[in-house]
């Protein structure tokens, strides 16, 4: 199969390197990258702008339901790989704070909310090949994805990444208050009802917490069916 025909599927824990290599492997082969957890932080920002509670499940569904979130490629001189649009509004730096971490990871719980974005994101992925980043991409969003991949590591490493490029967008963060919202997302995001964050059976793990993201990389390309 041609390479930039390819449908991907990562998932994994926040700040596993699963964006980051997606986004690498979408250009490696020439093809659309989607970061589904930007599109759930997209709509929880929307959701604050409009007075819409995180506990309104009716207002938040609705909203999911009627907005339209896309990606934009950026320009090398950007400090941001893609931008984020939903309604047309930029909102890649907002999307990007610890409180927008913890309610989009809410709102994501909501069987209305899921469903409204699975369904865009499917969407998304009819078009053509795609790499596709999230919690149950391989699990329910793709199924039928040509490759998936589970990317992980440990706790603590994920905080120090996560505490790193927090820092480089200029955020003042505290590490360990980092890696204690970290665990509870985990927690959050694995044990929910609806599409928890888990392993496909038939995904390929690969554990990033002593690799690079060049090495992740090539673990991923080398496992890729032959391109034709
Ligand atoms: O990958 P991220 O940290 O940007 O995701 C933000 C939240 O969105 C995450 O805590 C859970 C939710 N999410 C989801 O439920 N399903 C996805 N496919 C992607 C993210």
């Amino acid at each position: 199969m041609s390479h930039s025909r390819l449908i991907v599927a990562i998932d994994g824990p926040a700040s596993s390197g699963k964006g980051t290599v997606g986004m690498l492997l979408a250009e490696t082969l020439g093809c659309l990258f989607v970061d589904t957890g930007a599109m759930y932080r997209a709509l929880a920002v929307l959701a604050e702008q409009k007075g819409v509670n995180v506990e309104n499940q009716d207002g938040l569904g609705q909203l999911a339901q009627e907005c339209q979130i896309r990606f934009l490629k950026t320009d090398p001189q950007d400090k941001w790989a893609y931008r984020v649009l939903i309604d047309e509004q930029d909102v890649t730096e907002e999307i990007r704070t610890p409180q927008i971490d913890m309610a989009s990871s809410r709102i994501s719980a909501y069987p209305n909310v899921h469903a409204s974005m699975v369904e865009k994101q499917r969407g998304l992925a009819r078009v053509s090949g795609v790499v596709m980043e999230g919690r149950d991409i391989g699990t329910v969003v793709l199924p039928d994805a040509d490759v998936k991949f589970y990317i992980t590591a440990a706790v603590h490493e994920r905080a120090r990444r996560r505490y790193l490029q927090m820092k480089s967008w200029g955020g003042d963060v505290d590490m360990e208050q980092l890696e204690s919202q970290m665990r509870q997302r985990d927690r959050d995001d694995s044990r929910r009802e609806v599409a928890p964050l888990r392993q496909a059976e038939n995904a390929i793990v690969i554990d990033t917490t002593k690799l690079s993201i060049e090495e992740v990389l090539k673990e991923i390309l080398d496992k890729l069916p032959a391109d034709t």
